[in-house]
């Protein structure tokens, strides 16, 4: 274990990105799924990988793949969604960014153990058969944060 300024250990994976192994995907929030997929094959030859509306989170999503991770084009399916919230107050764009962990409870662990805040309290079932955490921009520079296990 190496120690930060907080004095809380960092857990010493031996890699680069610690418990971080990939950007799994960006997400970005959008009022017109289709016009959003459109645009990303029309303009970069980008294709859809995955399709799916993820019913707990209210929201419709396209998986766009890029090398290893996704460009995740996400639209609300239903109004109090938190991404229709979210295209309410703030409009279109980037709405969160996921890791990839090979753990996700130990990553969410570790987010608390630094005093961070958990919109999810214990990993849950997400997209395509993930399990996943998000984290509450508040505690990570005004970024909302998803953590992926595939
Ligand atoms: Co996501």
């Amino acid at each position: 274990m190496s120690t930060d300024a907080s004095g809380v250990g960092a857990p010493a994976t031996g890699l680069p990105g610690g418990l971080l192994t990939e950007i799994d995907h960006v997400a970005i929030a959008v009022r017109d799924l289709e016009a959003a997929i459109t645009w990303y094959g029309e303009v970069f030859g980008a294709t859809v990988a995955h399709r799916e509306v993820v019913g707990s989170d209210g929201v419709e999503e396209a998986l766009l793949k890029v090398a290893d991770s996704y460009v995740q084009l996400l639209t609300p399916v239903r109004d109090d969604s938190t991404v229709a919230r979210y295209l309410e107050t703030r409009g279109e764009g980037i709405h969160h960014v996921g890791y990839r962990v090979a753990d996700c409870a130990a990553a969410l662990q570790a987010v608390k153990d630094h005093g961070g805040r958990a919109i999810d309290q214990a990993p849950r079932p997400g997209s395509r058969g993930t399990t996943v955490a998000f984290v509450h921009p508040k505690s990570a520079f005004g970024t909302l944060i998803e953590l992926v296990e595939e």
